[in-house]
């Protein structure tokens, strides 16, 4: 079975990546065939500034190196470094009709706040997709926001069969634990565009400060709440074991404690959870070319599956 996911260099990797993703991505090296990208061509739908998504490829590779991904055991590339993809990309435009594209929420929520959305947003999941189709993917890992352009793969794939022949591996989304989402600071989805994100490797004073501005409610100390659903409780269960979160939620429930005590576990707690990972980060960067020859490596690997792929692609349509 292959594995197959992907991640944008949007900036720095927060919690809602790390528990909601890569945690599972790493996970998984160990039990399949497992290819992990970095979607610096998704990305440039909203980096515009050169330096900066180059920058930030490079920081994504070193972060999921931190973190724990091993290159021995999965393939870890750049998603351009991979032109096959592109190409796929087209040739699944010409069969992807424009309305199942109209009906996918990142394009609709962009469009109903009256943002700018160019063709790159619109045909995201058409390469998205590609991404997928590429190396015969059977398995996508992925948080619950991703699950329906897995169903846009999944139909342009049965679509292409159906016209020319088993060309596509049909692939499935496994929806990660945890996958749900992973909260913010306000409670909403931690994500960038809401401005509510934790990052992995934040400096751990910043990170700390932030934790301690996490909102909570107001009710007086004395009273007793309930853990489920109570976002901060949620962020904890993320560093904790199973132990130690049945006593915090008994302390929700019983009442007589401050929101204050919460948050400073809760800072201890992550910043012993990523201590080791900050360690080797901090390695690695300085030592940028290792990354940088791991990725050409990953490239290459990559680069053979996705040309094999798009051979029997073109064939099957006459190109
Ligand atoms: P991206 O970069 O937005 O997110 C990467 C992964 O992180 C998950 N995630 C979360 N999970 C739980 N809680 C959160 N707060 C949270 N925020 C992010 C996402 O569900 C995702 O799995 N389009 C993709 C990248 C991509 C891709 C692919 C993925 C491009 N091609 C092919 C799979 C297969 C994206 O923007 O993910």
């Amino acid at each position: 079975m292959r594995v197959l996911s992907g991640i944008q260099p949007t900036g720095r990797f927060h919690w809602g990546n790390y528990f909601g993703a890569i945690r599972q991505y790493i996970a998984l090296q160990n039990e399949d065939e497992a290819y992990y990208f970095i979607a610096n061509l998704h990305a440039l739908t909203t980096i515009r500034e050169r330096d900066v998504l180059r920058r930030n490829t490079l920081e994504a590779a070193m972060d999921l190196l931190a973190l724990g991904l091993d290159p021995q055991k999965a393939t870890l590339f750049v998603q351009s470094d991979v032109p096959e993809v592109s190409e796929l990309s087209w040739i699944l435009m010409t069969i992807t009709s424009r309305g199942r594209l109209e009906r996918c929420h990142a394009f609709k929520e962009k469009k109903s706040k009256g943002l700018p959305a160019d063709m790159g947003l619109f045909t995201y999941p058409v390469l998205m997709a590609a991404d997928i189709l590429a190396y015969d993917s059977n398995w996508v890992p992925v948080g619950e926001d991703q699950v329906q352009h897995i169903e846009v793969c999944r139909d342009l794939a049965k679509a292409f069969n159906h016209r020319y022949g088993e060309a596509f591996v049909v692939p499935e989304a496994r929806l990660l634990p945890h996958a749900a989402r992973v909260p913010g600071t306000d409670g909403e989805k931690m994500s960038k565009s809401y401005n509510n994100t934790i990052e992995v490797f934040e400096d751990v004073k910043a990170m700390r400060k932030k934790v301690m501005r996490i909102e909570t409610d107001s009710r007086p100390m004395e009273e007793p709440k309930a853990p489920e659903g109570d976002h901060l409780f949620q962020l904890c269960s993320l560093f904790v074991d199973a132990e130690k979160r049945e006593s915090l939620a008994d302390l929700y429930r019983r009442g007589g404690f401050g929101y204050g005590q919460v948050k400073k576990m809760l800072a201890d707690e992550a910043e012993s959870f990523f201590a080791a990972a900050r360690e080797k980060r901090a390695e690695l960067e300085a030592h940028p070319e290792r990354v940088t020859e791991i990725l050409a490596d990953g490239a290459t690997r990559a680069r053979r599956k996705a040309r094999a792929v798009l051979d029997r692609v073109q064939e099957a349509c006459g190109l």
